[in-house]
């Protein structure tokens, strides 16, 4: 069964939401007139709250987007993912990121044949090799115990794992994880410029071991090491996460030390998969299992729950709404915790790679938005920096604020200041302060009423600007997992919708192809065709 193919804008429930955006009410004006709204439009599932009622939505909106989700296939759509089908058609491959957190007793099947086995397989010896690196009974060629580690990767082979390893810090063990992924060389100095290669451990991590960088950085840290510890330390100190395995043989890279992964693993999507070594490395394999914990339940949750109960669908609805009806351009993720900075650079890759398309599933030029632009920054740090433009500024940004209730390490004096902050930004988005109120602010600080005068219009916020909160209880590994797998159902979802094909990404290539020619040209008395300003680029670089 492939997916469904409805160009969305046919359906019925498409054309009553775009009357709907017509005359669509203010956020102030929603609670003004229903005093029970955050209940309604809110859901509770394990320890994750999230309100979506600050968003322009009344219920005959979300019933419409509701009808839009079902409309566009999503419920046979959601079969098709979980069960395994070719829905990455233009790749002729399954999408399976939820079998590498399944249950034991799952069955799965890709060609006939159940991929759980295999999965588990791989997770063992994950743990296996892990805890001997963490207890230091797997030695360096110098009869060392490891104390560093260095994954060589990037994209989806790198963004992960960074992200995981920099939001679980707090559960983090002895071992120091360094992260190589920029083909720039400064970059690689300055990771190999802290670690000592008696100690250090390479995990070299590319699903397709093609990568120019990767395969350039890798070959820069073999020598690095070799030069150090002679060409007999490579295998104690290189290991390799690839589906690739001859191309990790001919790297030198010894089988044993091989950890295997499935081309049905979108490289986006794969840091539950060995693409994880890293972290199960970084905060020992009982927390990685906790990781793929979570994020079973969200699949679970995702799976089986009804639309309109149903966190990634919600989700997904309003993205598609403001994106398609409402005009927004882009979405702010602002995660409350300084341990979750890398989130919007990891969920730029998983969301701007998979919906960043403009060619339907029948192979038509789409007349409608589809992926949007998504950045943030943690707050309060963001507050200090672009929050201006969400107030005040002329974008509509809808925008995820992700807080925990509790802190860490318990100091109650920061948390509560931080979720005072956390609480008092969607509130200040969304309320405003209207020139009446600014003029009482500033009449009562005595002011004169010329300057007064003057002054209010630059101090007014309109307000009206939407937020959805999720407050979760705590950052573990299993409610991060959960996070994690929530905004992989909302790509999906709006994929689903937007009737595009979310699970490749042809679009990273050709930059890639004219970067080989390019290189090509820099060591060449003679340059191919160019436009004249690359010419001269080129030019002025080769001196
Ligand atoms: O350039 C895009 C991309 O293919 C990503 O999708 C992927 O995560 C990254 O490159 C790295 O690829 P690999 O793991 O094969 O080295």
């Amino acid at each position: 069964m492939s997916l469904p193919k409805k160009n969305p804008t046919t359906s019925n429930s498409w054309n009553k939401l775009a009357q709907f955006a017509k005359n669509h009410k203010t956020l102030q004006s929603y609670f003004e007139a229903d005093p029970t709204r955050a209940e309604r439009f809110s859901i509770a599932w394990e320890s994750f709250y999230v309100d979506y009622s600050k968003n322009h939505i009344d219920e005959k909106i979300q019933e419409a987007l509701v009808a839009l989700a079902k409309d566009a296939g999503l419920e046979e759509a959601r079969k098709a993912y979980f069960s395994g089908e070719t829905i990455n058609q233009t790749e002729g491959r399954a999408v399976l990121h939820t079998a590498l957190r399944a249950t034991p007793d799952a069955d799965v099947r890709v060609d006939g044949e159940n991929v759980i086995p295999e999965v588990y397989a791989v997770r063992k010896k994950i743990s296996a090799f892990a805890s001997s690196v963490i207890d230091g009974s797997r030695k360096s060629s110098t009869g060392h115990s490891f104390t560093d580690v260095v994954n060589i990767g990037i994209g989806g082979s790198d963004l992960g794992p960074m992200m995981i390893t920099e939001a679980l810090a707090y559960y983090k063990n002895h071992l120091n994880v360094h992260f190589m992924s920029n083909v720039d060389g400064d970059h690689v100095m300055e990771v190999l410029k802290k670690v000592n290669p008696a100690t250090t451990l390479f995990v070299v991590v590319s699903k397709s071991f093609g990568t120019q960088e990767t395969l350039t950085n890798a070959t820069t840290a073999k020598k690095w090491l070799v030069d150090a510890l002679g060409a007999a330390a490579v295998g104690d100190h290189f290991v390799a996460v690839s589906t690739n395995l001859p191309a990790i043989d001919a790297f030198g890279i010894q089988a044993e030390n091989v950890f295997p992964m499935n081309d049905w693993v979108g490289g986006r999507f794969s840091l539950w998969s060995a693409v994880g070594l890293s972290i199960a490395l970084a905060i020992g394999p009982d927390n990685f299992e906790e990781l793929l914990d979570g994020a079973n339940q969200m699949d679970t949750h995702f799976e089986s729950t009804p639309f309109e109960e149903n966190i990634p669908v919600m989700l997904a609805l309003l993205t598609v709404w403001y994106n398609n009806f409402l005009g927004a351009q882009s979405e702010a993720v602002i995660p409350y915790t300084q341990y979750l900075h890398r989130l919007p650079a990891y969920l730029q890759q998983g969301i701007m790679e998979s919906n960043g398309k403009s060619i339907d599933r029948d192979g038509e030029v789409v007349s409608y938005e589809t992926g949007n632009i998504i950045w943030g920054e943690p707050g309060t740090n963001a507050q200090h920096a672009f929050f201006q433009l969400m107030h005040q500024g002329t974008k509509r940004i809808p925008a995820q604020f992700i807080g925990f209730a509790q802190s860490l390490y318990d100091n109650k004096d920061h948390h509560d200041k931080l979720m005072a902050n956390f609480f008092a930004q969607t509130e200040a988005l969304m309320s405003g302060k209207t020139e009446a109120q600014v003029r009482a602010a500033l009449s009562n600080k005595g002011m004169d009423k010329v300057e007064l005068e003057k002054l209010v219009p630059f101090k007014v916020f309109s307000g009206d600007k939407p937020t959805t909160t999720l407050l979760i209880d705590r950052l573990t590994p299993k409610t991060l997992g959960a996070l994690v797998a929530m905004y992989e159902h909302k790509i999906f979802v709006e994929g689903i919708v937007w009737n595009i094909f979310s699970y490749d990404q042809w679009g990273v290539e050709l930059g890639k192809q004219l970067a080989d020619v390019i290189l090509k040209e820099f060591s060449a008395s003679t340059m191919g065709e160019h436009d004249s300003s690359t010419t001269q680029l080129i030019k002025r670089y080769k001196g």
